[in-house]
């Protein structure tokens, strides 16, 4: 929104929506072409891979669910929470989440719709969201914002959208539950590019609202649709209105009329004309209003997840950006998954191939270990199943069963050592200092933490000053529940928590070796090395961090570190 006229705004949006789906506009140089076989350009253009982020009871599983339907991946509502409750009881430590009816863990879901293949990566929704949420972030290309029309902007999602900067995520926003009584619409676009520093550009727009809501106008389409509760959007409630000085928009909305024709006159003003590229780049996103719950306004969604978010992207490795459609397979680990099997403490990591085509039984290396491994058995993740795949193309996520030798941000390829960026641990906002109960157990508490910081579980930190101590950091209170039950299930270990004064974690990284030795002798008491032996500063007070920061000029204060620079920021 600006205060610049754009006539051709509309015009442009139309355009967007009209032309050829992403995949014709995304042509690579000829020469490139060649290397790749036609069968593996189309299945990635057919590819969307993304997340719904949301502030917990905006809506997103209920927006799932209805995508889901109309994939046909389930066929009634109600399966997603379901599935999950089944899930639940695989195992103890996630009987934690069953407890507290949350989700802990962050699922795929697979599906067909119209000529795409898409992938939904699911985000933990509750208040206690852990690092997975943020590192499902880092596996797709794009993600769907929900928003609850009624609060606006809430914490969760301003979180999701820090981490959507960091690769300047395209982002699609849905604003939910235009059928109840909310905020003015253009409070909420006003509201969501302030907060989030986005620029909106509506696609649709609500008319009404609560119990006078009497559905959208698609400004692109120029077409009315008419909202009836609890049912989807039919094809006798769409009317076409080119001018909307039409008499037929009187009939259709009476006293409303004339709010629209007020509304979209303000927004022919206001708006900024759809710019893809903006888009891509995460600076616009699409606006859609809606209702999930009487899935109005949901095909509408997912026709524009299809034409409009990209297809699988060129991704940065330590050396080179990859692109998708090379022929030479590659993939990096953004989760891990314990207890697939309690009696045989095995992972399922989840990869999501950025290039190539994985077949059943290829042989690839694992950089870090350096060790070649034979991939058997990789299972694809539906809606309501898991299934053994024989093959899968960039942009699809697959698991992979292994008995601890795949971490989160290992990078598997065919051949070419490369180390795929951007899948990084993420500053922890909590801190606990773990008290052993019986001090023999000294052993089993230091495997227990590594292997769980290793499948991303939590963070671990010991003090310069004293190494037998361990601080754990998360990003949500679950994640040390999670923990300590691990740790006594799994490892046999009785621990408990005491409370440390510190708010955030800084890696620190300098060329002047000078300088960060004088930092570390200064500030000695807060400085910690964390799991892979990188030097943190642990923060109790941001405002102060601000302060050192400037102090230190040539000290860089990350506020996220690579798992994959393991041995180069040392
Ligand atoms: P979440 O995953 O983002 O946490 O939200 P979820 O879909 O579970 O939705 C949270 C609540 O909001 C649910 O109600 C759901 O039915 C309701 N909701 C979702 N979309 C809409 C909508 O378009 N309109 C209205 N009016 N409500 C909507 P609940 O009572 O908490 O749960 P339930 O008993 O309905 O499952």
């Amino acid at each position: 929104m600006n205060s610049r006229t754009k006539k051709d705004n509309i015009h442009e949006q139309q355009q967007a929506l009209d032309r050829e789906p992403i995949s014709a506009a995304y042509s690579w140089p000829e020469k490139e072409s060649k290397k790749m076989t036609i069968r593996n350009n189309d299945e990635i253009s057919r590819r969307r891979t993304f997340a719904i982020i949301s502030h917990p009871d905006a809506g997103k599983t209920t927006l799932t669910e209805k995508l889901l339907l109309f994939g046909g991946a389930i066929q009634m509502a109600g399966a997603v929470k379901a599935r999950k409750a089944k899930q639940f009881a695989a195992s103890d430590w996630m009987a934690i989440e069953r407890e507290r009816g949350i989700s802990v863990t962050t699922s795929v879901m697979k599906f067909h719709y119209s000529d795409a293949e898409i992938n939904l990566l699911d985000t933990p929704g509750h208040q206690d969201f852990s690092e997975d949420t943020y590192r499902v972030l880092t596996a797709v290309d794009s993600a769907l914002m929900v928003i609850d029309g009624a609060k606006g902007v809430e914490t969760q999602t301003r979180k999701l959208m820090e981490v959507c900067r960091i690769r300047n995520t395209p982002i699609i926003t849905f604003i939910n539950k235009l059928d109840r009584e909310g905020r003015e619409p253009i409070d909420l676009l006003h509201d969501i590019e302030n907060t989030l520093q986005i620029e909106c550009v509506p696609f649709t727009w609500p008319i009404g609202m609560g119990k006078s809501f009497r559905g959208v106008y698609d400004l692109a389409q120029k077409e009315l649709r008419l909202f009836q509760a609890g049912s989807e959007t039919r094809p006798q409630d769409i009317v076409t209105i080119h001018d909307l000085s039409s008499p037929k928009l009187d009939e259709l909305l009476k006293s409303q009329a004339s709010d629209l024709r007020d509304d979209i006159e303000l927004l022919s003003g206001a708006a900024n004309p759809f710019e893809l590229e903006q888009f891509l780049r995460g600076n616009q996103t699409p606006v859609f209003f809606g209702s999930a719950l009487n899935n109005f306004g949901v095909k509408e969604l997912l026709d524009a997840v299809i034409k409009l978010a990209p297809q699988p992207q060129p991704r940065a490795t330590a050396t080179r950006m990859v692109e998708p459609q090379e022929e030479a397979f590659s993939g990096f680990v953004f989760k891990i998954q314990a207890n697939m099997d309690p009696a045989h403490r095995d992972r399922l990591a989840f990869l999501r191939i950025c290039s190539g085509r994985f077949h059943r039984g290829i042989k690839v290396m694992h950089h870090r270990v350096g060790r070649e491994m034979v991939i058997k058995d990789a299972t694809i993740f539906m809606a309501q199943d898991r299934t053994n795949t024989e093959e899968a193309f960039p942009g699809d996520i697959i698991g992979i069963h292994n008995r601890g030798t795949l971490k989160i941000g290992d990078t598997i390829t065919e051949k070419e050592p490369l180390q795929y960026l951007g899948i990084p641990n993420f500053a922890p906002a909590l801190f606990k200092q773990v008290i052993l109960r019986n001090p023999l157990r000294a052993k089993q508490l230091k495997k227990g933490l590594q292997q769980l910081t290793e499948e991303g579980t939590v963070q671990v930190f010991r003090p310069l000053l004293n190494g037998s101590e361990y601080i754990l950091g998360a990003v949500g209170a679950l994640q040390f529940d999670v923990t300590m039950s691990r740790l006594r299930d799994e490892y046999g270990v009785e621990a408990s928590y005491n409370p440390v004064d510190f708010a955030s974690a800084r890696w620190l990284v300098s060329d002047n070796k000078e300088d960060l030795d004088k930092f570390t002798r200064r500030h000695q008491s807060k400085m910690a090395y964390d799991a892979e032996d990188h030097l943190t500063l642990l923060v109790s007070d941001l405002w102060l961090l601000k302060k050192t920061m400037e102090e230190w000029p040539n000290i860089e204060f990350r506020i996220f570190r690579e798992h994959s620079l393991a041995s180069t920021e040392k």
